[in-house]
């Protein structure tokens, strides 16, 4: 017997959509009548070749790209390219560029500083406990990539338009609002994701790389941490995470097929976020933390009057089915990550919950 499934707030691994789950199910045990489970069939198989080309196919129609891109499934999470971005992407006597904006932008900086490469860090909000997205930079012409974070998932911070580099290659980890809203690939030599967030359970990262940058991979690196490796081989030089792949495939179709693309997903996230964001900025109980013009749309991060009323929020929240709620272990405080599988009937739930709580703590 199945248990309630709660609304569910995770900030990754975070909540993937129903009906996706469902299909996973239905099929779990026989996947399209080969008598065996997706997690069983070889990766050789034809089952899992159209089920990889499928998920490539959907990722190049959702964001508009062609075939001056490739998609990539690499294991090691998001954390893996803070090293293989710059073992791969840099040039020699160009300096590499990122601006810093929090805990994964630091983490992706001392990567490449650990490989010895030309670090500039252009600009940072570390003067402000990574509370804004920095405007002011200057981009050296001359650099090999600028790198940036999309969207700060500890801070609740995202960029809402891009940085413009001109010839720059821009280079993202767009880990907690990838699919989350449309945008212009072209500008980007390299884009990365870690699935678990919007596009499916952890184990895996998405990165789409423009060929340009592929003719930049150097000869004398190990073979699992080249890109070309991956591209080569359509990413099945060895063992693929298979189930990854097909779990994000499913709710690729599910953004398609269901959402109507990422125009309506975007404009579906605009919408929790307004409300939850209106509904703290009129409340005396609870504060934002992040700069209101750099505020994220999937992860919205608030205080309460003291730890201890955070504390119980948290536990009574899960109490009336609202989980996940806890601030990153780092900055404490309450997060709310609504990401695109969170819908908008589980952030009024928040919200009246949210109301009630202060009706009665407040
Ligand atoms: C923006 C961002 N980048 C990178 C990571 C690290 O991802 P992974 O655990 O897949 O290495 C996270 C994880 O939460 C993240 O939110």
């Amino acid at each position: 017997m199945m248990g309630k499934r709660i609304h569910n707030f995770n900030a990754g691994p975070a909540a993937l959509p129903l009906p996706v789950l469902e299909e996973i199910q239905q099929e779990f045990l026989d996947y399209k009548g080969s008598g065996m489970s997706i997690t069983e069939v070889s990766h050789r198989s034809k089952w899992f070749d159209d089920i990889i080309n499928e998920a490539i196919t959907r990722t190049k129609r959702l964001l508009n790209i062609g075939d001056d891109f490739q998609v990539l499934f690499i294991q090691g999470g998001a954390s893996l390219q803070f090293c293989m971005v710059p073992m791969n992407l840099s040039l020699t006597g160009k300096p590499v560029e990122y601006v810093n904006t929090g805990t994964w932008s630091t983490k992706a900086i001392k990567e490449a500083q650990i490989q010895g490469k030309n670090v500039q860090v252009i600009a940072s909000s570390e003067d402000k406990y990574f509370s804004y997205i920095p405007t002011a930079y200057d981009i050296d012409e001359n650099a090999a990539y600028l790198h940036f974070t999309s969207n700060n998932t500890i801070k609740g911070t995202q960029w809402a338009e891009f940085p413009e580099a001109g010839k720059v290659p821009l280079v993202c980890d767009m880990s907690s609002d990838f699919m989350s809203r449309p945008f212009d690939a072209g500008p980007f030599g390299l884009i990365y994701a870690g699935a678990q967030k919007n596009i499916g359970p952890a184990g895996a990262a998405m990165v789409i790389i423009r060929n340009d940058m592929l003719e930049r991979v150097p000869q004398d690196i190990p073979t699992m941490l080249k890109y070309t490796t991956f591209s080569d081989k359509n990413s099945m030089f060895n063992t693929p995470p298979c189930f990854i792949i097909y779990t994000v495939n499913l709710v690729l179709k599910w953004i398609e097929e269901t959402i109507g693309g990422l125009e309506n997903m975007a404009e579906i996230n605009r919408e929790k976020a307004k409300f939850l964001y209106g509904f703290i900025d009129q409340s005396g109980f609870y504060r934002g933390t992040a700069a209101e013009d750099s505020r994220s749309l999937m992860n919205v991060t608030f205080r309460l009057p003291d730890e201890v009323l955070e504390a119980k929020f948290v536990e009574a929240a899960l109490k009336e089915g609202l989980g996940g709620l806890k601030g990153h272990r780092s900055v404490g405080g309450c997060r709310a990550s609504i990401y695109n599988a969170t819908g908008v009937e589980a952030v009024k739930e928040l919200v009246n919950f949210m109301k009630a709580f202060e009706m009665r703590e407040g």
